[in-house]
């Protein structure tokens, strides 16, 4: 099979993840990707990925990037207002495409990049990790295969700190020209594909937000609630605190009439699981990585598969299998868009003080800043 050559927009924070896990799919399976160009307009940034990840050639530019390397790939991380620009290039280039959350600027954007890669007819994958977690996919398959009872609850809690300073220190995270917004669109989008994922479309929202940072237009809390076509309910949290120290959190308890499941670990870690009238008990993370290991595709490489604790090497994992076996990357950027929707709709429901009907939401227009 023909090798896959790739090329890296943007590499902070998490092109240096894909960058890490795309070297380690190599490793294990020879011969089938080359890292063969990276793009940053920090020169330092493309240098420091050349030589950590082994890239052939550095731009400070990705569109000439894109002019001019031959590739069949390409990850798109940028800040978020680079990404339809990149994609649209990308898929007139007829290259796949990788591109990081959230999927656009707003959901119009979204909307005409979907059109965009599906009229070019490129493979496409958005980055919505959790789909690839180990202790979401072993969750998501103790509801499928338990009898656990009709769903009736969810609290979902997720904070992280304001990402301009600590591991994600990145300044345009709070300037509203560079990101689609603020906790809700830029991490909480991950939690609300997750819902979705999990418990199938949500009908109906309502959201409350604030602004205590003061970077315009970039909230820094949400609370959703949201309801499903079953009548679950269910509850999110988002936050971004100024606590430096402390980790990226996420907390998610499912209460169904006859099972509890919760964890504290959005990728590997212990869940707490209750059946019927059994007592609580726990799976530890040792045992979520085996029921996961269960879950993956045979053809993923040994070598590969003791790391799947790590959702983003399981992730770019099944984005370079698809591609290399003609298949469609799943989630592809529809996907994002859908998430993106539930953003939007939940700002629009905060800024107006109603519930949302989600069925007949389709925002046509950006949303304006948020306080
Ligand atoms: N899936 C996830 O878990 C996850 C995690 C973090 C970030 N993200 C998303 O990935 C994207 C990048 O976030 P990050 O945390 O890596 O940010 P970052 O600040 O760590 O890195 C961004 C990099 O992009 C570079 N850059 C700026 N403008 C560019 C351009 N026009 N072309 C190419 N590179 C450019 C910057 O110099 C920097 O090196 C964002 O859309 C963000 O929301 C996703």
């Amino acid at each position: 099979m023909a090798v896959l050559r790739i090329g890296l927009l943007g590499a902070g924070v998490i092109g240096s993840a894909h960058a890490a896990v795309l070297q380690q799919i190599s490793a294990a399976m020879p011969g089938c990707l080359d890292l063969t160009a990276v793009a940053d307009p920090d020169p330092s940034a493309g240098a420091r990925a050349q030589a950590a990840f082994g890239f052939q050639r550095v731009y400070t530019e990705g569109h000439a990037l894109l002019d001019r390397e031959r590739l069949d790939a390409v990850f798109v991380c940028a800040p978020t207002a680079f990404h339809a620009a990149y994609v649209e290039h990308a898929a007139e280039r007829g290259c796949a495409i990788f591109c990081e959350k959230p999927l656009a600027m707003s959901y119009a954007e979204g909307a005409a990049m979907v059109e965009c890669v599906e009229r070019h007819a490129v493979p496409h994958q958005i980055g919505l990790v959790l789909r690839f977690s180990a202790v979401y996919n072993v969750m998501r398959s103790l509801l499928d295969n338990r009898n656990l009872g009709v769903p009736l609850a969810v609290v979902f809690r997720d904070d992280q700190v304001f990402p301009i300073r600590g591991v994600h220190s990145s300044p345009w995270r709070a300037d509203r020209a560079l990101t689609a917004g603020g906790t809700l669109i830029e991490h909480g989008v991950h939690d609300l594909d997750l819902l979705a994922w999990f418990f199938g479309p949500p009908v109906w929202l309502q959201a409350w937000q604030r602004n205590v940072a003061g970077h315009p237009g970039v909230e820094d809390y949400v609370a959703v609630e949201l309801r499903f076509a079953n009548g679950l309910q269910a509850q999110l949290v988002n936050v971004w605190h100024d606590m430096v120290q402390r980790p990226s959190n996420r907390r998610l308890e499912i209460f169904c009439q006859r099972g509890f499941l919760a964890s504290d670990a959005d990728f590997l870690g212990d869940l707490t699981c209750q059946f019927g009238d059994e007592a609580e008990g726990l799976l530890a993370a040792t045992e979520v990585l085996q029921g996961f290991q269960e879950l993956l595709p045979p053809s993923m490489p040994s070598a590969l598969r003791e790391f799947a604790g790590i959702a983003y090497l399981v992730q770019d994992f099944a984005f370079v299998e698809a591609l290399r076996n003609g298949h469609r990357p799943q989630p592809g950027l529809e996907v994002g868009l859908e998430a993106q929707r539930l953003a939007e709709a939940a700002y629009h429901s905060a800024a107006t003080g109603r519930g949302v009907e989600l069925a007949s939401y389709f925002p046509t227009t950006p949303p304006s800043a948020r306080p």
